[in-house]
């Protein structure tokens, strides 16, 4: 359990990317949310990839031409939400999203997972979402794309049988909230 009467704004950036090194640590995957178009909410898993914590940046990779990339272009306002049932935490957080531009950057973390298990996650001839046509499948090309999600705050709840407790995390320290 965290204590969150001491916690630091450090601290639960440890703890966010202590998720990525731990082997099956819940907060590996999160919910994103976007909004559409239509501005309606649309969420999704996605797996938590990077973490910089002094630059309140995390990432994950996707197709570029995935409706979630459409929806981060025209509107990056966007909601992530993390869940630890073993723990009973809770972690939200609002940011801004953007793709990753640096071709450099992109080669890179595109040359760690284009010979793994998941490079057909970003090589299918078809988008995302589109109709299955056994004829095509995965091409040569890929759309690989790395977005950022720059937070700007973070709402971590821990419940727990002697009382709740909920912190608001922002670059500028942290409050206690009602649960
Ligand atoms: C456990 C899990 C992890 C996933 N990780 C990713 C990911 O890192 N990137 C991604 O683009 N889609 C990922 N997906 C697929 C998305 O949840 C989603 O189904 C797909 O990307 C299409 O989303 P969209 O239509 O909103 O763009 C994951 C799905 C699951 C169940």
């Amino acid at each position: 359990m965290i204590d969150l009467n001491s916690l630091k704004p450090l601290d639960l950036w440890g703890i966010v990317k202590d998720s990525l090194v731990e082997k099956g640590h819940p907060w590996r995957v999160f919910t994103l949310s976007t909004v559409d178009k239509e501005c309606r909410p649309q969420s999704r898993s996605v797996v938590l990839r990077e973490v910089e914590p002094q630059s309140w940046l995390v990432r994950f990779y996707s197709d570029s031409r995935s409706p979630k990339i459409l929806q981060l272009q025209h509107n990056p306002h966007v909601s992530l939400c993390f869940w630890n049932p073993q723990l009973k935490q809770q972690l939200r957080a609002e940011g801004v999203a953007t793709l990753m531009s640096d071709p450099a950057g992109i080669q890179q973390r595109w040359q760690s997972v284009k010979d793994g298990p998941t490079a057909g996650d970003y090589t299918t001839t078809l988008a995302p979402g589109s109709a299955v046509d056994p004829l095509v499948e995965f091409s040569e090309q890929n759309w690989f794309c790395v977005v950022e999600i720059k937070i700007r705050s973070f709402d971590l709840l821990q419940l727990s049988r002697e009382g709740h407790q909920r912190v608001a995390v922002t670059p500028d320290g942290v409050t206690a909230l009602v649960p």
